[in-house]
């Protein structure tokens, strides 16, 4: 019988108890697609005497998360504690060092470090996979580096982070601003301890940066993800982008132009009848594009218990099978740095402002837009009671370095109410 594959688990959160559940559950179906048992043998986290939604009677015990990376008795150590840092650096730098295999839902370390740890591991002829730090049950790597490792990737787009999407749609289908949204989140456990992981977009910029990696063959470059979260989403906005057939998305886009790579965490606009626009709740959505693929769109649950614990095993039992897949698709070592975009591609934007309703407003307001080489596509003046106008314009393509510039001319115009709004339109 051949030898099993023995775990060692650091982290009993949702994640840790879920990947628990699916080792016990499924055992013998485990066994028969790995070709050999995955068996826990030993186990970590912070509190001991927590009561946990799992049977742990058979598993040793290490309060230290280093000693159980370091145990003779584990071959691969999966990590879900969590953490850019700390405990979870240490440990997986541990597991490395002792020549152990890695399983890591961890986005936040493996945004940051991720090269550095995989070339360790790789050095040492071992392995690091991560499938669970991005989209949670979504196999967005796997499709990446399997699935469309015969193409020439194009562009990779993502919504993945669902409890921004939870708050983007609730505030569309409730009619409720953002600040009532958010707190309804927070009550019901959607938000990270750090709610800026969430709404400031990092927790999906970390997402996208891995995934950059792997599309372009560049080392991971979190730092230069262009990022902006969803705090000054405002319902009116929702609502007139809908009127106009478009919805907001917190939307990842990673694509190389002739000015280098360019990866983006905003709010933009997205046709409203498109897989993206039509992506509701919590729910995760990443789209890959590639030269002889297309367009491939995968939707699923991008965090959760069985989920996240799903894309855990994916990762475990191909370990389990020989699998020595390198961590970015190909040796981290020949990753090359990557050349930061210095300007985002042009697009499409939706401008919304408040004008003083006189003769000659709009003109002065498309005059500034002209003086800037913007050329507008549509536009629309919805009814007012007052002496304020609130308008709707839509430009044909443009840089968003000439939208900036037009904005910040619209102040001398003298006509304009308030602080006006620009949201990028992304084809998608
Ligand atoms: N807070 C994250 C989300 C969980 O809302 O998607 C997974 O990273």
């Amino acid at each position: 019988m051949p030898a099993p594959l023995r775990l060692g688990l650091a982290g009993l959160g949702t994640v840790g108890i879920g990947v628990v559940k699916i080792v016990q559950r499924h055992a013998s179906l485990i066994e028969a697609r790995a070709g050999r048992p995955v068996q826990i043998t030993a186990v970590s986290a912070r509190d001991r005497t927590r009561t946990r939604d799992a049977d742990l009677s058979a598993f040793a015990w290490e309060s230290d998360p280093v000693a159980l990376a370091r145990r003779d008795d584990v071959d691969l150590f999966i990590e879900v504690m969590g953490g850019a840092d700390g405990p979870a650096k240490h440990a997986t730098e541990a597991a490395i060092a002792a020549g152990k295999d890695v399983v890591s839902a961890n986005k936040a370390l493996l945004a940051h470090h991720g090269q550095a740890l995989a070339e360790a591991a790789e050095a040492k002829g071992h392995v690091i996979r991560f499938e669970a730090a991005v989209a949670g049950g979504i196999p967005a790597i796997k499709a990446l580096t399997e699935g469309m490792a015969g193409n020439r990737i194009t562009r990779v787009m993502g919504v993945m982070n669902g409890t921004c999407n939870y708050i983007l749609t609730r505030m569309d289908s409730a009619g409720l601003p953002y600040e009532v949204v958010f707190e309804e989140a927070r009550s019901l456990g959607y938000l990270e301890a750090d709610p800026n992981l969430d709404v400031g977009g990092i927790d999906a910029a970390h997402k996208l940066s891995l995934l950059a990696a792997i599309a372009f063959g560049t080392k991971v470059s979190f730092g230069a993800v262009e990022l902006e979260g969803i705090g000054k989403i405002s319902i009116e906005d929702i609502r007139h982008a809908a009127d106009l057939g478009f919805r907001i998305k917190l939307l990842g886009v990673a694509q190389v132009t002739g000015r280098g790579l360019e990866q983006r965490m905003t709010p933009c606009l997205v046709p409203a009848d498109s897989p993206l626009g039509q992506l509701q709740g919590g729910t995760n959505m990443v789209v890959l594009e590639g030269d002889a693929a297309g367009q491939i769109v995968l939707r699923g649950a991008g965090a959760g218990e069985g989920p996240t614990a799903s894309a855990v095993m994916a990762d475990v039992i191909d370990i389990a099978r020989g699998s020595r897949l390198s961590t970015f698709g190909q040796p981290a070592h020949t990753l090359a740095t990557p050349v930061p975009a210095a300007a985002a591609t042009p697009a499409a934007h939706y401008l919304r402002m408040t004008l003083l309703d006189r003769p000659g407003a709009l003109a002065r307001i498309a005059t500034a837009l002209g003086d800037a080489g913007i050329s507008i596509d549509r536009m629309r003046q919805y009814g007012h009671p007052g002496a304020h106008a609130p308008v709707l314009i839509v430009t044909h393509k443009a840089s968003p370095r000439d939208i900036a510039h037009a904005i910040g001319r619209f102040a001398a115009t003298g006509v304009m109410v308030g602080e006006p709004v620009a949201i990028r339109i992304e084809e998608v």
